[in-house]
């Protein structure tokens, strides 16, 4: 009996050891081979009460067979006992159905599952419920995804994915970078071919720049003209001079620089309409033009006025930024925009251009409104998702595309320095200005000696 105890003891120990060791050691292989399985069951098990609890069951009037159970008072009840009659008959009832569970499937960081609607129901009941059955599950965070006629994905991750990123942001294809990742897990591309131009907000602190950095260092080594506009008194971006095919420090070289850049759209509108294309892309290769991103740093201060004598100025920054966006799209143009928030308050013109910056990064801001100037009227999820970014964690945004999709995501980590280093290092693939417009160079940032 001893004997077998001590053995009883000694297997559990060692396989508790060995779950251990092969957890420690091969985390990947132990969720697909026993956390997973694990987890899929007690969710399959408990998937009643979960819905039940988050509200998402419904009541059925269904025929089922019962046992009643009827007391009754037998003759000799005076003193105790109550005799039980049971009697088995079919009768209606009510019974609480969960909405159907489809197949769990793992993910590297959780799952992902189907749920069937119940009739009456829509996806917006699931997002509600969804940080309940994150508690439930014991889970980071339950997400619905993919929506389709009568069915939703629910995604759930165990831990925040978000809390390292180690992602390089070159990415080896044109105009396209790799800033970041999502939520689940996979890549954040930033395409500027399908999403030509990028507004990313965020309160001070919350990590503009270092996107600005990532996106820097992604394109540096492509063929791609940089220009940046910098009215913090270039302090962001003169460090990245070398890779810079223009850099504007005051708002006077900004209005010029962007005089320069309509002038090109309406030489690239003509080369196309001459050769018969619709867009820089189904141009020949020989005659298509450089690509020029224009990397705006705070974009409140071009609109800001200090007096009336600023006011042309500000006037004439709204209107050809407004044109480069409208145009830039089509004609190898794009633009990307940072600021604490970028709102009608600015001046006019400010929201036309927000509407022309499809592609939208909030991270962490300061009031509500900001982040719903920003996402626009997306689902509240991506509002409240915005909203709850905390400050201890800089880099972390809600990012939406075109298509309204939205994900939680964060930037990888990119110093000054090694943004720095990217533009030393590709400064030999910076287009001169006066060649990107075709005409003598308005400001060709000077090159630091150190370089
Ligand atoms: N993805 C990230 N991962 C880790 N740290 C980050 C990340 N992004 C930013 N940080 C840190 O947060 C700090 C602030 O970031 P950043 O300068 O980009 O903010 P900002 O939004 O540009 O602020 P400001 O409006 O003051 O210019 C930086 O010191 C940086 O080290
Ligand atoms: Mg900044």
């Amino acid at each position: 009996m001893g004997d077998t105890l001590t053995l009883a003891l000694g297997v559990l120990t060692v396989g508790a050891v060995g779950l251990g060791a092969w957890r420690r050691w091969h985390p990947a292989s132990f969720w697909y081979g026993v956390g997973f399985p694990s987890r899929a069951a007690l969710v399959y098990l408990t998937w009643r009460h979960v819905a039940s609890g988050c509200g998402l069951t419904r009541h059925r009037r269904r025929w089922r067979w019962t046992l009643d159970a009827v007391p009754i008072v037998g003759p000799a009840a005076r003193g105790a006992a109550t005799v039980v009659e049971q009697k088995r008959r079919v009768r209606r009832v009510d019974v609480e159905r969960a909405p159907r569970l489809g197949v769990l499937r793992p993910t590297r960081l959780g799952w992902r599952m189907r749920v069937r609607l119940h009739d009456g129901q829509v996806p917006a009941d699931y997002e509600r419920a969804a940080e309940g059955i994150a508690h439930a599950w014991r889970v980071h965070s339950v997400r619905v995804v993919d929506v389709r006629p009568g069915v939703v994905t629910l995604w759930a991750t165990m831990r925040d994915p978000l809390t390292t990123v180690t992602v390089t942001p070159e990415t080896g294809e044109l105009l396209t970078v790799r800033p970041g990742k999502l939520e689940n897990g996979a890549d954040w591309v930033i395409n500027l071919r399908t999403v030509p131009h990028w507004l990313i907000a965020g309160a001070t602190q919350s990590g503009k720049s270092n996107l600005a950095n990532a996106v820097i260092k992604g394109l540096a080594p492509q063929p791609v003209a940089l220009v940046g506009f910098d009215l913090k008194g270039g302090v962001e971006f003169t460090p990245y001079a070398p890779r810079l095919s223009a850099l504007a420090t005051t708002r006077a070289e900004c209005v010029a620089l962007l005089g320069d850049l309509v002038a090109e759209l309406e030489e690239r509108m003509v080369l196309c309409r001459e050769a018969g294309a619709r867009n820089v892309w189904t141009l020949p290769e020989g005659l298509r033009p450089v690509p020029v991103v224009l990397l705006v740093d705070e974009v409140a201060e071009l609109f800001l006025m200090a007096d009336k004598s600023e006011k042309d100025q500000v006037a004439k920054t709204a209107t050809a930024l407004l044109r480069v966006a409208q145009l830039g799209r089509a004609f190898g143009v794009h633009l990307i925009v940072c600021g604490q928030r970028i709102g009608s308050d600015l001046g006019p013109g400010v929201t036309a251009l927000r509407a022309q910056l499809s592609g939208r990064v909030c991270h962490r801001v300061n009031d509500p409104e900001t982040a719903s100037m920003t996402l626009g009227d997306l689902n509240p999820a991506a509002l409240e998702a915005a909203r709850a970014i905390p400050a201890e964690t800089p880099g972390v945004c809600v990012t939406a595309g075109q298509d309204g999709t939205w994900h939680r995501a964060r930037s990888v980590y990119v110093s000054e320095a090694q943004a720095e280093q990217a533009a030393r290092d590709h400064a030999h693939l910076t287009p001169d200005w006066s060649a990107v417009v075709g005409s003598a160079p308005v400001t060709r940032p000077a090159v630091p000696e150190a370089a």
